[in-house]
């Protein structure tokens, strides 16, 4: 568990450092010190896999208008520089997003930065073909493309590099097997089909490419568990986006069943939606479906009473609790609107008292066993 004074000297040392070097050494190397609390030791977990060297990054979802939620190319543009001028380091998009829009809008932004300063993670699993009108999507005003899904090793190559077309940028990170799960609307129980043609396909041609150096790291892009816990039985990833698992609403499973599966592993987690897609910001929508589940809207009422009466807001306390299993690699809240990139980030940095956690755990209303940054 990152200690609070760690977590606060890290910061007091970034700060330090940044003002002199920004970010990159002499020997051309990300400086982590540099970036304080946002960084993880090393780009290795203690099992020697690839993991996010930053602990903080920003989630790609928002900027190609989630939930049916329009964000206009200026909004996106001044999003995103505020993440970069905020100090985040670690971006994941992916095709499916706006049917290419989130990839290219970070595109913008990245192709004329160092490559070497970031990290990137984008997904496979959905090819895109240009078409006279979007397909039929969640997302608000996408791209003119269609999809469709295909987990083969040559698509998964063709994706790869359809990303690179799109982000303009010489080499990706981390590539995500994306939403290959039984939540997925496409596919409910035949999703099952889908992972044997990925762990015949994708899955073998990603160690591939990390063996050729052409990525460094690759795992499932999920909102549930049971495609993480089968791929770590079936193949050799290194870390995954496990997006709805595990936030202060819902954590349970993954507590019981998902992180001592990833620490045996040697694997980690990228946090996807930790603020269940803006529920805990005080949003009135949970995670990507219709309706908000019975008792929810109370259960976060009564956790904005005891945030409000120890000084602290409830998206700060939900970003901390995210990011405190040791199994968690990085944190990567999605933003929809310029200002809400430096808010996380100094989210980040609040001293959270040690007795709001108490009396959350009190009310029974995070488990006993959460980990939490101390
Ligand atoms: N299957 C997968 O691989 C998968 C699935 C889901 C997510 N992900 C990844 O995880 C990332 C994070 O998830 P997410 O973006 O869907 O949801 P999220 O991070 O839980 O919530 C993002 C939303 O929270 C609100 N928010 C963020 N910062 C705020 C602030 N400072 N003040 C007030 N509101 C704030 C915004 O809502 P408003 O729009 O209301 O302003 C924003 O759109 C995604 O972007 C994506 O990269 C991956």
């Amino acid at each position: 568990m990152i200690t609070r004074r760690k977590f606060v000297n890290r910061a007091t040392a970034g700060a330090a450092a940044m003002a002199v070097s920004p970010y990159i050494m002499a020997n051309g190397k990300v400086n982590l010190e540099s970036l304080g609390f946002m960084s993880n030791p090393s780009d290795r977990t203690a099992g020697g896999k690839y993991r996010p060297p930053f602990s903080f990054g920003l989630g790609g979802a928002p900027l190609g208008g989630t939930s049916g939620l329009l964000v206009t190319d200026e909004e996106a543009r001044l999003t995103l520089e505020n993440a970069w001028e905020s100090g985040l380091r670690y971006y994941d998009t992916s095709p499916w997003y706006g049917l290419g829009l989130s990839e290219r809008r970070f595109g913008h932004l990245l192709h004329r930065k160092p490559r070497e300063e970031y990290v990137i993670s984008t997904k496979i699993g959905r090819i895109l073909t240009a078409a006279p009108k979007p397909a039929k999507t969640q997302w608000a005003q996408p791209d003119s493309f269609d999809y469709k899904y295909d987990y083969s090793a040559s698509a998964t190559r063709r994706s790869v590099e359809d990303s690179l077309q799109r982000l303009g940028i010489s080499s990706i990170d981390i590539v995500f097997i994306h939403d290959l799960s039984p939540d997925n609307g496409d596919m409910k129980d035949n999703w099952t089909q889908y992972f044997d043609q990925a762990a015949k396909g994708a899955m073998p041609e990603l160690v591939k490419m990390r063996e050729e150096g052409i990525i460094k790291g690759w795992g499932m892009g999920v909102n549930t568990l049971p495609p993480i816990l089968k791929a770590l039985e079936v193949s050799d990833p290194d870390v995954h986006l496990a997006a709805c698992q595990y936030t202060l609403m819902d954590h349970e499973e993954s507590l019981e069943k998902l992180f001592p599966a990833i620490e045996k592993s040697g694997n980690s987690i990228v946090v996807g939606s930790p603020l269940n897609n803006g529920f805990l910001a005080g949003a009135d929508r949970y995670n990507y479906g219709p309706k908000i589940p019975e008792g929810f809207k109370e259960k976060r009422a009564k956790m904005e009473k005891i945030a409000k009466a120890h000084g602290i807001d409830l998206r700060t306390a939900a970003l901390q609790f995210c990011a405190a299993p040791k199994q968690v690699s990085s944190v990567i809240p999605g933003a929809r609107k310029a200002n809400q990139p430096k808010e996380n980030v100094e989210s980040m940095k609040v001293k959270i008292p040690l007795d709001f956690w108490a009396e959350m755990k009190k009310e029974g209303l995070i488990a006993e066993k959460a980990p939490l940054l101390s």
